[in-house]
């Protein structure tokens, strides 16, 4: 059911932990489980130099925050916030469909935090125009694989 890469991530997540004084910290609940993910961002220069990950969800989740946190780290903060879920889950040779809306979270998370980062410092990033920090509904991702 689930992929090697899967169960690797999960078994060894890459960047568990906090960052102290992070430059943006984000975290995100999932509607459908309560799983909660918290993100901590240390940029530079408009580059993602560190980010860990803290998470009370399930497998599925860990993987996919591992994940993105490889995929984005000494990237721009805008090709951070164009990775979606569905990359980082193709990265990891595909997640079981009714464990998509799991890979969601690590999508909202980066963004959240990237959010945290750009109130913080007074900037506006496009990718973020569609973001709701408030909102935990994941609405217009996948809709018709989560179920
Ligand atoms: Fe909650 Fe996977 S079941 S994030």
């Amino acid at each position: 059911m689930y992929s090697e890469k899967v169960m690797d991530h999960f078994m060894n997540p890459r960047n568990v932990g906090e960052i102290e004084n992070a430059d943006g910290v984000g975290q995100v609940g999932n509607p459908r489980c309560g799983d909660i993910m918290k993100m901590y961002l240390k940029i530079n220069n408009n580059i993602i130099e560190d980010v860990k990950f803290k998470t009370f969800g399930c497998g599925s989740a860990i993987a996919t925050s591992s994940m993105a946190t490889e995929m984005i780290i000494g990237k721009t903060i805008e090709e951070a916030l164009d990775l979606t879920n569905k990359e980082v889950a193709n990265a990891l040779d595909g997640l079981p469909p009714i464990k998509m809306h799991c890979s969601v979270l690590a999508e909202q998370a980066v963004k959240s935090a990237i959010y945290d980062y750009a109130k913080k410092n007074n900037l506006y990033f496009e990718g973020l125009k569609d973001f709701n920090p408030d909102e935990e509904e994941d609405h217009h991702h996948d809709h018709d694989e989560e179920y």
